[in-house]
């Protein structure tokens, strides 16, 4: 992703958090690199306690770093001045349950130095974007989870950031607010909005994000373009019409039999027009050959083993 513009630059952030009484601190971020290109949806993904909450309230200001920078829209970040641009979604979002959702709000907006004109009209705008506008005047302490996490949402969009940073965005959600959170993003991104959100699902990360930097023990593991990362293992698939059984002894060892009802083979690049031409001289017709993109979670368990799902110490 070099060469893009960057929104977001992070370099060699450091932060432990205090031990306790006779207890060494703890380093929760040991030198995390990562880079947001504007107009992209970004994902941190990692396992529980990897640090993506910490590298959030780095981000937001919220905490400070014992080392490293961070640049926001090509600039230090030194003050609160960068943040107004940007739009948050803590991990457990925080209201005053007897408010509604729209005294919320422009409790927020005022904060945020709107206009009042400008907080009514946003503030149904972001409701109903969030799939909240009929329930704009209820109090919230009857709220479910999934509720109050869309609200966040809504708070997180409300002054119209140009860089919006969500923590678990489809935490609470269920399958169908998952979804729309998902075309939500998709459409602010197409808006040109540039976005950065963590999460430890694999599945959320794949469907929505263009690029990905994958943390764990508070460093990084792998980070780039998703595309670039789930073809990295130049593998071909090779569908074939009409088989026939004479093909199979002429394949090269690399080639495997990935799929009866496709009739599929996988074989490594170096032995792909060994394999084609094998194929195609036992008759077999070829439908189809491709590069194979790998799973995120074949890649995620490749890069980290299943261990690294554990919890960090
Ligand atoms: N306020 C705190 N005080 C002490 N340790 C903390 C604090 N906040 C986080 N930690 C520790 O820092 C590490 C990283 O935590 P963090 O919350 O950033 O992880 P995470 O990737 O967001 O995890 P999750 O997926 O569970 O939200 C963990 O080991 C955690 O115990
Ligand atoms: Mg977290």
């Amino acid at each position: 992703m070099q060469g893009m513009e960057t929104v977001l630059r992070i370099e060699d952030l450091r932060k432990d958090y205090a031990g306790g009484w006779r207890k060494p601190s703890r380093p929760a971020l040991s030198g995390l690199h990562l880079e947001v290109p504007r107009g992209s949806i970004t994902g941190l993904l990692g396992p529980n306690g990897a640090g993506k909450t910490t590298t959030l309230k780095c981000i937001m200001g919220l905490i400070r770093p014992q080392a490293g920078r961070i640049w926001l829209f090509g600039e230090e970040a030194t003050d609160a001045r960068s943040r107004r641009r940007m739009g948050f979604l803590p991990e457990q979002p925080y209201f005053d349950f007897y408010l509604t959702p729209r005294k919320l709000l422009s409790y927020y907006g005022r904060l945020a130095g709107m206009d009042p004109s400008r907080i009514r009209t946003k503030t149904s705008y972001v409701l109903s974007l969030v799939g909240m506008g009929d329930e704009a005047d209820l109090a919230m302490d009857k709220f479910s989870k999934g509720m109050l996490q869309r609200i966040g949402l809504a708070q997180a969009l409300l002054s119209d950031p140009e860089f919006l940073v969500l923590d678990e965005p489809s935490s609470g959600l269920d399958p169908l607010g998952k979804i729309q959170v998902r075309d939500l993003l998709n459409s602010l991104r197409d808006g040109g909005i540039t976005i950065l959100l963590s999460s430890h699902q694999l599945s959320e990360i794949e469907e929505v994000c263009d690029g990905v930097a994958i943390i764990h023990k508070g460093g990084n593991v792998a980070s780039g373009s998703l595309d670039d990362m789930l073809r990295s293992r130049e593998e071909y698939e090779i569908d074939l019409e009409e088989p026939t059984s004479a093909a199979w002894d002429e394949l090269p060892g690399s080639a495997s039999w990935a799929d009866a009802a496709h009739m599929r083979v996988v074989v490594s690049k170096k032995s792909l027009n060994e394999a084609l031409k094998a194929l195609m001289g036992s008759g077999a017709s070829i439908a189809e050959v491709r590069q194979r993109r790998m799973t995120l979670e074949e890649y995620f368990l490749e890069k980290i083993g299943r261990e690294g799902w554990e919890v960090g110490e």
